[in-house]
């Protein structure tokens, strides 16, 4: 026992070579959501990994599983103290735009005080730390936002995801990967992505109402997973841009997911996000990738590509 983190199991294996000239051994806070899943997965099955989940247990085969509530900071860095991980992938935060506008303190708490917490204590012991955040830290007015770009937040949410990337900044191995939108297929227990839910929907022969005036870079979470993973593995440090290069609105996304589907479109209704009296504004931020594919090669899906690979895991 570690005050709030309870060990499930302890995996003996020795780090193994996995990338060019790197041994990895990896703490992945966060695991249980969509795109933690799918990056220890790949993990476990070469390094030595421990995971971490909330209200969601997991078991990931070759990883060792905790329960880490990041209200308590503690909690966070005594595991890292104990397992004393190459690199740290941090990826947890409560999934919900509007709670981090209605619970303010609760947010800071968990995505800044957490991360202020883990930089210090990875700084300490010579890990890396991954970092993921939002392209909610800019205002999205109608440009490619570069990673130069200064961040000016309209939401709670992405302050607090501002402030814990200046936090991150203070261990000097770090990367900040900035992504929007994640979607793939869905886990029992995981929020459902703007694709789940609205194929849910359609496939229900229910209405599906999506906002006209959001705009936004969707992001297949298997690419994700590979950004983080080269990225932390490499030497590269800094603020990288991750995400799909189509910038489309949510009614033109919901369109190709019927299609692609083979779903009612018709089902489709377009509304205006003021009729829903939200807390919290949605920037609409389109992020440019070039930093990314010119150093890394690596390429993102865009929309329809993501869909058809999608088809291939549901
Ligand atoms: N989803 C997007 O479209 C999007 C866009 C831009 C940036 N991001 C960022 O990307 C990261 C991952 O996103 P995602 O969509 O993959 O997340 P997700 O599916 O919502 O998963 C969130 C993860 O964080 C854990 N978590 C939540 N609150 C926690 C707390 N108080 N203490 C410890 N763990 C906690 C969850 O655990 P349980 O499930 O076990 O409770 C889960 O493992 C987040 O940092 C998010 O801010 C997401």
């Amino acid at each position: 026992m570690y005050g709030e983190i309870r060990i499930t199991a302890i995996n003996k294996r020795k780090p193994r070579k996995a990338y060019e000239g790197v041994y990895l051994k990896c703490l992945v806070i966060g695991a249980s959501g969509l795109v933690g899943r799918e990056l220890a997965s790949r993990l476990a099955a070469n390094d030595e990994t421990a995971v971490t989940f909330l209200s969601n247990p997991i078991e990931i085969k070759g990883a060792e599983a905790h329960r880490l509530d990041l209200a308590n900071p503690g909690s966070a860095t005594e595991l890292i103290g104990s397992f004393k991980p190459e690199i740290v992938f941090h990826l947890a935060a409560n999934p919900s735009v509007d709670w981090h506008e209605r619970e303010q303190a609760a947010a800071y708490a968990v995505n800044v005080a957490c991360a202020i917490a883990i930089s210090r204590k990875t700084r300490e012991i010579g890990a890396k730390l991954a970092y993921l955040s939002s392209a909610f830290v800019f205002p999205g007015f109608g440009k490619f936002y570069s990673e130069e770009d200064i961040p000016a937040p309209v939401n709670f949410y992405g302050a607090t995801k501002a402030a814990a990337e200046s936090a991150v900044r203070a261990n000097p191995n770090h990367v900040i990967v900035r992504t929007d939108q994640i979607y793939g297929p869905h886990k029992a227990g995981q929020k459902k992505s703007f694709v789940v839910s609205t194929l849910e929907k359609l496939s229900q022969g229910k209405k599906a109402e999506v906002c006209r005036d959001w705009m936004n870079c969707p992001t297949y979470y298997g690419d994700l997973a590979a950004v983080l993973m080269h990225l932390a593995s490499s030497e590269k440090t800094g603020t990288y841009h991750a995400a799909g290069p189509d910038f489309i609105d949510r009614y033109d996304w919901a369109l190709r997911i019927a299609a692609a589907f083979g779903k009612d479109a018709s089902l489709v209704a377009g509304i205006e996000s003021a009729t829903l009296d939200l807390p919290a504004k949605r920037p609409n931020v389109r992020l440019s990738c070039g930093k990314l594919m010119q150093e890394t090669g690596i390429r993102m899906k865009g929309v329809d590509e993501g869909l058809v690979e999608m088809m291939r895991h549901v």
